[in-house]
C-alpha cells in the first residue's frame, strides 16, 4: 500500500463513533474525590470544579466570577430556548513538560466568537475578558489538567446565550456568558487512526446562512445526520456543499484536509465552512513548516483520486485521519487507509508538539495559564 513504507503509526481501523469515557471515569456527575483514570478518558461531561459567568445587562458585560454551580436559572422566554440565540467556542489547556499549561491561541477563539455573536445580533465578548475567564477556568480547576504525556487536555467550552423575559423574534435584553471546562481523550474513537466517514444527503448550513458562526443551530441540524452515520459505522458524516452537491465542505464537528498525490495540502473554501482555528494552523504549519504548498479551494466529490491522504481536523477531533468516504454505493478508500499517511503524521507532531511545548510556537500561538 501507498504511503505506508515511511509511516510511522500503524494502529487498526475503528468503527465510528464519539468516544465517550470508559466505565472507569465518574461520567455525568460530580467527580467528588475520587481520581480520573487519564487513560480512559474520552469525549463526555463531567462537572468540575468551577465555571466562570459573566451577565450582560443594559449595554455591558459585569466583571464575571467563577461559581461552583453549574445550574443556569434562566427564563423561560430566553431567546436560546426558542430562537437558537446562542454561540459556543472550544479550545483546550495543555500540561507541558515542566508543569505550565499552555492555552492554544485563545485570541482567535475570542474573534471567532465576536463574530459568531455579531452574526445573531448578540454583544460581543472582550478579547481581554474571553481569555481571562479562560484563565480562571483553568486556574481553578487545574486538577483536571491531564497530564503531560497522556494524550488528554482540558477542554474549554465558552458560550454565549440571550436570555430574560422575551417572546417575540427579536434580540434578547440579557445575555450571559459563560466557561466551563472538562477533561478529555479523543473525540472521534481510536484518536490518530483512520476512520471511514460517510457524504451526508443533508446540509448542515444554507449558502448564505450560519454555517461561518459557531452557532448551536447549525449543531442541531447536524444531529440527525450524524447519529445515521454512527449507526452505520461511520466516524460522523461530512457535508457536501448547500448549493451545488459536489464539493466536499466539512465534517460536522471538524473540518476536513486532504493532501495531494504531489504533496499539496487542501481544504476547502466556502462560506458555509466553520473556519477553525485548526485548519488555519496546519496551513500555516504546512506552509512554513513542511514546505507544502497549500491551497483553499474546490474539493470535488467526484476528484477524490487526487488525494493520497484526508483527516478530519479541529479542537475536539485534533487531526483524526480519514481512511474511506462512502459517496451513494460507492467507499472511496484512500492509500493511508490502513496506516496513517506521513505527511498526516508529521502535521500531527507538529501541531500537537507546539500545544503541549515541546515543538517552538510560532509567535502568539500559546498562551501561558
Ligand atoms: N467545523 C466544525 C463544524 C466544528 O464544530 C469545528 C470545531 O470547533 C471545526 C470545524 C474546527 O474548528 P477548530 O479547529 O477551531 O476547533
Ligand atoms: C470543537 O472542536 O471545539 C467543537 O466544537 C467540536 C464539537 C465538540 C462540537
Amino acid at each position: 500500500m501507498q504511503g505506508s513504507a515511511t509511516a510511522h503509526l500503524a494502529f487498526p481501523r475503528t468503527a465510528g463513533g464519539i468516544s465517550t469515557s470508559s466505565s472507569k471515569l465518574p461520567n455525568e456527575t460530580n467527580m467528588g474525590e475520587s481520581t480520573i483514570d487519564w487513560s480512559a478518558l474520552g469525549f463526555s461531561y463531567l462537572k468540575t470544579d468551577y465555571r466562570y459567568l459573566s451577565h450582560w445587562k443594559d449595554g455591558q458585560w459585569d466583571a464575571g466570577s467563577l461559581t461552583e454551580d453549574n445550574i443556569l436559572h434562566i427564563s423561560e422566554g430566553s431567546t436560546a430556548l426558542h430562537y437558537g440565540q446562542q454561540c459556543f467556542e472550544g479550545l483546550k489547556a495543555y500540561r507541558c513538560k515542566d508543569g505550565s499549561i499552555n492555552l492554544f491561541r485563545p485570541d482567535q477563539n475570542a474573534l471567532r466568537m465576536q463574530r459568531s455573536c455579531a452574526r445573531l445580533l448578540m454583544p460581543q465578548v472582550p478579547t481581554e475578558q474571553f481569555i481571562e475567564a479562560c484563565r480562571q477556568v483553568v486556574k481553578a480547576n487545574e486538577r483536571f489538567v491531564p497530564p503531560y504525556g497522556s494524550g488528554g487536555a482540558l477542554y474549554m467550552r465558552p458560550f454565549v446565550i440571550g436570555v430574560g423575559e422575551n417572546i417575540g423574534v427579536r434580540t434578547a435584553p440579557e445575555f450571559i456568558f459563560s466557561v466551563f471546562c472538562i477533561p478529555v481523550g479523543a473525540y472521534f474513537k481510536g484518536g490518530m487512526t483512520p476512520h471511514d466517514f460517510v457524504i451526508s444527503g443533508y446540509d448542515r448550513a444554507a449558502p448564505n446562512g450560519t454555517g461561518a458562526a459557531k452557532v448551536g443551530g447549525n449543531y442541531a441540524a447536524s444531529l440527525l445526520p450524524g447519529a445515521d452515520a454512527k449507526r452505520d459505522g461511520f466516524a460522523d458524516c461530512i457535508y457536501l456543499d448547500p448549493a451545488s452537491h459536489s464539493k466536499i465542505e466539512e465534517v460536522g464537528s471538524a473540518n476536513f484536509f486532504a493532501i495531494t498525490q504531489d504533496d499539496e495540502f487542501v481544504t476547502p473554501r466556502s462560506p458555509s465552512v466553520l473556519p477553525g482555528i485548526t485548519r488555519l494552523s496546519l496551513m500555516e504549519l504546512a506552509r512554513d513548516r513542511l514546505g507544502l504548498k497549500v491551497s483553499e479551494g474546490d474539493v470535488h466529490i467526484d476528484q477524490l483520486d487526487r488525494f493520497k491522504e484526508a483527516g478530519a481536523c479541529g479542537t475536539a477531533a485534533v487531526i483524526t485521519p480519514i481512511g474511506g468516504i462512502q459517496y451513494g454505493d460507492k467507499l472511496h478508500v484512500f492509500h493511508s487507509r490502513e496506516d496513517v499517511g506521513p505527511v498526516t503524521q508529521r502535521l500531527y507532531r507538529e501541531l500537537t508538539g507546539i500545544q503541549c511545548g515541546d515543538v517552538e510556537a510560532p509567535a502568539g500561538w500559546v498562551v501561558k495559564v
